[in-house]
């Protein structure tokens, strides 16, 4: 990463953002443990999702403009949480990270930036 930079523009901005998340989704729905909690039609979860990690690694509020405070824990709340589903995600999220091909120094990265909120969200 060179001095100065977001996390959001070392991986590449948007563009990169749009195919992580098109990758993830299927992956998650495939997961025994959280794939259930997922609506049928995932797509406006993959847009919010899209929306959100652009302004959560740096770039623009993209969510924000839209929802206002994120408050991501407590709109998880509905959903239970457990640890084995932190899991989970985060194993979806790897295997998404690797999927489209991002350099295993900025994988890392990305997994421990989203490591602390996925377990902050267990609830149960
Ligand atoms: C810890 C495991 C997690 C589980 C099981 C989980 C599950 C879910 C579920 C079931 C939804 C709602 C889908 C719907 O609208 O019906 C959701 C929404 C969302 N999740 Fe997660 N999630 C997890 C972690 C995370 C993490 C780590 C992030 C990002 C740091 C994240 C970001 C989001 C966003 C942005 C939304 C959309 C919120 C909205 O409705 O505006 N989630 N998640």
């Amino acid at each position: 990463m060179e001095h100065g930079q977001t996390l959001y523009e070392a991986i590449g901005g948007d563009a990169t953002l749009r195919r992580l998340v098109d990758a993830f989704y299927p992956i998650v729905k495939q997961n025994p443990v959280i794939g259930p909690l997922f609506p049928e039609d995932v797509r406006p979860v993959m847009e919010k999702q899209r929306r959100f990690l652009t302004q959560f690694l740096g770039g623009p509020p993209l969510y924000s403009e839209l929802y206002g405070h994120p408050m991501m824990r407590a709109r998880h709340l509905p959903f239970p949480i457990t640890r084995e589903s932190a899991d989970a995600w985060l194993d979806c999220m790897r295997q998404a990270l690797e999927a489209i091909g991002m350099e295993p120094s900025l994988r890392k990265l990305v997994l421990e930036r989203l490591s602390g909120p996925a377990y902050h969200f267990v609830n149960r």
